[in-house]
């Protein structure tokens, strides 16, 4: 695969499908830049971007607003609990009236899967839309923030074998990323319970055990049980998923050296990792939230590169 230069330019990102490889890899290049400090950019004019949050969210939203700020954007606070959906307003009315004010970018989250259609769809909304993850969907700044991580690890994505582990079908972590891993020539497995995981998903690589791909994965993609997202959940036993699914200290011995552990967060501590490794040597966590500013800001400018 070759890794372009090429500026990126977008009217929107609401799921990583619509990207291309070199899309991927533009953004990815950027955010690099921007962590490095090698990154010039300056706002040709005033913009405003307003981040709406409908579901909750610790590291999407504040580490675009963090990213918004260092490009210099004017946030527009904006909190669903105070605002007009108390009286009914509508997402679509919502996003009207921000594209009506003069909002540029809206970065929203919603519980409702593919929220972002009817907004990307209207021909009177001018806003662009930034998907900060839709209900069990599509989530592209994690991935793409993810894909970072990696290809600073590795510098590559092809031949590398990468296990996602825990509770895929709900997870819009997971949808974004296997995708897009397979484009880029990763070699894809799936861990962790059967009731979790769609044969759908078979088109993109192998469910196996834990451990019976643990000593060889180069990355091990660990999920949050996502129990908002389960509607009839028979009893489930926090030590019995650790000790059948979960990495604990012995799990994380047979990783490979070069072996690394990511994971979205918030982490269930001693769910899908122990306490102990969340911080460990081979945890890229920490590395993760930190690449998420930098990506975003790749990602807003990639939008403001599309408005210009
Ligand atoms: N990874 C992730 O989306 O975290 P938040 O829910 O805190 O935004």
């Amino acid at each position: 695969m070759t890794v372009t230069d090429g500026v990126v330019s977008l009217k929107h990102l609401v799921t990583m499908e619509t990207l291309t490889n070199e899309d991927v890899l533009g953004i990815i290049k950027r955010g690099i830049a921007f962590k490095n400090g090698a990154a010039d950019f300056q706002l040709s004019r005033q913009y405003f971007a307003a981040n709406l949050f409908f579901e909750s969210s610790t590291r999407t939203h504040k580490s675009f607003e963090v990213a918004e700020k260092k490009l210099g954007l004017d946030v527009i606070e904006f909190d669903a609990k105070t605002s007009s959906v108390n009286k009914g307003e509508t997402l679509y009315d919502t996003i009207l009236t921000m594209s009506a004010l003069g909002v540029d970018i809206c970065v929203i989250r919603h519980s409702e899967d593919e929220y972002y259609q009817e907004l990307i769809d209207s021909r009177t909304i001018q806003t662009s839309i930034v998907n900060g993850g839709d209900g069990s969907g599509q989530h592209p700044s994690q991935s793409l923030l993810d894909l970072m991580t990696i290809y600073q690890e590795f510098g590559r994505f092809d031949g590398l074998k990468i296990a996602i582990s825990g509770d895929i079908t709900h997870s819009r972590v997971a949808k974004s990323n296997m995708q897009i891993l397979k484009r880029l020539g990763a070699e894809l497995y799936f861990t962790g319970p059967e009731e979790w995981y769609d044969s759908a998903f078979d088109v993109y690589g192998h469910h196996v055990a834990i451990d019976d791909i643990i000593d060889q994965v180069d990355v091990l993609m660990l999920l949050r049980v996502q129990h908002e997202r389960h509607h009839s959940e028979k009893s489930f036993s926090k030590e019995a998923y650790h000790e059948q699914f979960g990495l604990d200290q012995e799990r994380y011995n047979k990783l490979k050296s070069s072996a690394i552990i990511m994971h979205p967060a918030p982490v269930n501590r001693d769910v899908e990792i122990a306490d102990q490794l969340v911080e460990a040597p081979k945890s890229r966590i920490v590395a993760q939230m930190q690449n998420g500013v930098f990506v975003r800001m790749a990602i807003l400018e990639a939008i403001l590169n599309g408005k210009a």
